[in-house]
């Protein structure tokens, strides 16, 4: 198991599709004034899960570590391209004795908080 964490001061993104699925800005253009927090909080979850993929925050591949919510409105991941997942997890500095692990994509979960000018969001991964 891994985790990463990410904190971030609420703020207004300039070109978002350099960051942002196409899902991920109309959810954001959808939350009114909250759009800067909503929008700093999935910036988070994509920090957190380099963090806890170990490889640090790789800024090209952003907008393809997508954040999707369910009926609930609970955010999760959807790695969209499993071959980036794949090359994402051999540049990470993961021990050889995890990598072994690895042959099937992790169980990723998610979770985002924010108030006031604070955002938050926390990666679990996690292999079988
Ligand atoms: C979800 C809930 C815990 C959020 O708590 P909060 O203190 O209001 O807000 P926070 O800043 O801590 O968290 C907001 C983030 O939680 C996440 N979230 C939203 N709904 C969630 C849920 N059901 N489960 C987990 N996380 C959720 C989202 O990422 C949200 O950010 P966003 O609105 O920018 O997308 C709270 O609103 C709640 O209890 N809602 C009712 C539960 C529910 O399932 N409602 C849906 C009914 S169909």
């Amino acid at each position: 198991m891994k985790i990463g964490i990410d904190i971030q001061v609420v703020r207004e993104f300039m070109h978002m599709e350099k960051i942002f699925s196409l899902y991920e800005i109309d959810y954001i253009k959808k939350k009114g004034i909250n759009q800067p927090q909503t929008a700093t909080g999935i910036y988070c979850a994509k920090e957190a899960f380099f963090k806890a993929l170990g490889t640090g925050i790789l800024h090209s591949k952003l907008p393809q570590i997508e954040v999707l919510h369910d009926e609930h409105g609970m955010p999760y991941y959807k790695i969209k391209d499993i071959k980036l997942f794949n090359q994402l997890i051999s540049e990470t500095k993961t021990p050889d004795s995890v990598r072994q692990s690895m042959p099937v994509i992790p169980t990723l979960a998610l979770s985002i908080s924010h108030t006031g000018d604070l955002a938050v969001a926390v990666c679990v991964m996690t292999w079988k």
